[in-house]
């Protein structure tokens, strides 16, 4: 931190929606020159707190004070003016402007003369700036043709443009690719170093222990208290967000674990894998870890038959013994596999269904009588489901689209433990869903092994894998580069074979 100097106080600030006191008697303090993370479970009042200060909402009652002096910004222009500026969980750009565009929307003026914008000016300028940014972008490209994650960096881009001495970003990672989060957190460090404060909303506890400061946690509307991030470990982190311990966040059932029931054997597809070979037995929660891009997607994609391994070297797959050759997912799913992708928006959920039906989607056929479906029967098992997987929604006809991340994914796990799959493969099952929800899911995964299921399950978080799987298999270039017992494996040995030390 370059100083002790308060920038930002806000005090006792309340804010009430209806049927929801979003924010209650909340503080927050930013020095200069922080990168202060904001975290909490999903609705805890992150964004509210943040646009209640940038004047987008307005606080029912408490006060602020900008460097000493208390402010009352009318609405996000007037926080602009006074140099805070908010990169907001959805992008916020037009789409059919370009770049240069949208980076000075509103502030053309700039470049004005005698009511002529300068363009060249504009751009050269513009150009300098994503220059800072590394950013290898034309000024002119129009934006809806440039990825999620150069949006984001425009977004920054603009921010900075607007001289903010305070910028808040509302998880900035989440749609980013491990490349590009890198890219921004050098953007951060380099922000911070040119005396600019930071506000960092984000769910991954890891990367706020990498690039912050401080960490003030909310939970439920209420302030719960502010830490230096060099002094709280994760574990105690964990403890202020959801109110309890960690131990109870990864409970692991202890279930018989059975014979092989999948072998794989030398699998390769001539680009990424490279003669993978494991198995999983009868109750197993199998853990697969590794760096990105070590190829943990693509060995599911191939058992799955989403990706054809190749003839030649293709391998091959044993299920109860036999060979099969899995040709498709529908052919995947007769003989025993079941899949939860990486990208749920995409192909997990279809957003604009009811809950129900996504839930039965997949088993109409048992809800017919007669030859007709019986509504009731399908809402009867449906609602079960859902309650067993303690999914909250206000009614099973609402679109799955407006749940949250993590009651959509207990959707998609209520589906499969209907389908009854012997083995279900979960890709990246928690990813971008808070911590609350993320200890139901490891929950119900214990659940559905009870059930006799066997899980294959790829993430890339540490704690996860070695707290809920029986054994581990790291992937590193393609290959398995190691297997360990949970009980015997530690941290350091995981991150080793993951980079072959
Ligand atoms: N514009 C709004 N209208 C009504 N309720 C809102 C609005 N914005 C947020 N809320 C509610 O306020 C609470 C806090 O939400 P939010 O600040 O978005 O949480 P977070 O960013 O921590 O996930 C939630 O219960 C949310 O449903
Ligand atoms: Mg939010």
């Amino acid at each position: 931190m370059n100083s002790e100097k308060l920038i930002l106080c806000m005090k006792d600030i309340s804010k009430r929606f209806p049927g929801v006191q979003a924010l209650d008697k909340v503080s927050f303090e930013l020095k200069q020159g922080e990168v202060h993370a904001l975290i909490g479970e999903n609705g805890s009042g992150k964004s509210t707190l943040m646009k209640t200060l940038i004047g987008l909402y307005h606080a029912d009652a408490g006060q602020i004070f900008l460097k000493g002096e208390e402010v009352f910004f009318r609405n996000p222009a007037d926080a602009l003016k006074h140099r805070i500026s908010m990169i907001h969980q959805e992008i916020c750009l037009v789409p059919t402007l370009s770049v240069a565009e949208n980076i000075w929307l509103g502030r053309e003026e700039k470049f004005t003369q005698g009511g002529i914008i300068n363009k060249k000016q504009r751009d050269k300028l513009t150009q300098n700036l994503l220059h800072e940014l590394n950013m290898d972008l034309d000024p002119n490209t129009i934006v809806k043709s440039i990825s999620v994650a150069n949006m984001q960096l425009v977004e920054i881009a603009r921010a900075i443009s607007c001289e903010a001495e305070i910028i808040i970003m509302d998880e900035p990672t989440s749609a980013l690719a491990e490349k590009e989060i890198e890219v921004l957190y050098k953007i951060v460090n380099k922000l911070k170093n040119s005396g600019v404060t930071i506000v960092f909303i984000s769910h991954k506890l890891e990367e706020i222990f990498n690039i912050c400061d401080r960490v003030t946690i909310l939970r439920d509307g209420k302030y719960i208290g502010t830490k230096l991030c060099s002094e709280i470990d994760l574990e105690h982190l964990v403890h202020m967000i959801v109110g309890y311990e960690l131990s109870e966040l990864f409970p692991k059932e202890q279930i018989e674990i059975g014979d092989v029931i999948l072998e794989v054997k030398g699998i390769s597809d001539g680009k990424v894998l490279n003669d993978v070979s494991f198995n999983l037995r009868k109750g197993e929660i199998l853990g697969v870890w590794g760096l990105m891009g070590a190829g943990r997607t693509e060995i599911m994609r191939t058992i799955f038959g989403i990706d054809k391994a190749k003839s030649k070297t293709g391998g091959t797959i044993l299920l109860h013994g036999k060979r099969v050759r899995i040709n498709s997912p529908s052919h995947a799913i007769k003989v025993g596999f079941g899949m939860v992708t990486e990208d749920r928006l995409h192909t997990g959920i279809f957003a604009n269904m009811s809950v129900l039906k996504n839930i039965t989607l997949c088993k109409l056929s048992s809800f017919m009588k007669f030859g007709l479906l019986s509504k009731k029967i399908e809402m009867e098992q449906g609602t079960n489901a859902a309650k067993n997987y303690n999914v909250k929604a206000g009614s099973m006809n609402q679109p799955i689209g407006s749940l949250s991340g993590g009651n959509q994914q207990k959707v998609i796990l209520a589906r499969w433990l209907m389908l009854k799959p012997d083995i279900l493969i979960l890709d990246e099952p928690t990813r971008g869903i808070d911590v609350g929800s993320k200890s139901e899911i490891h929950k119900q995964i214990g659940q559905l092994v009870k059930e006799g299921i066997s899980i294959i399950l790829v993430s890339s978080e540490m704690p996860e894998v070695l707290g809920i799987s029986d054994r581990i298999l790291v992937i590193r270039e393609g290959r398995v580069a190691a297997e360990y017992d949970t009980k015997i494996a530690t941290k350091e040995q995981l991150i080793k074979s993951a980079f072959g030390v």
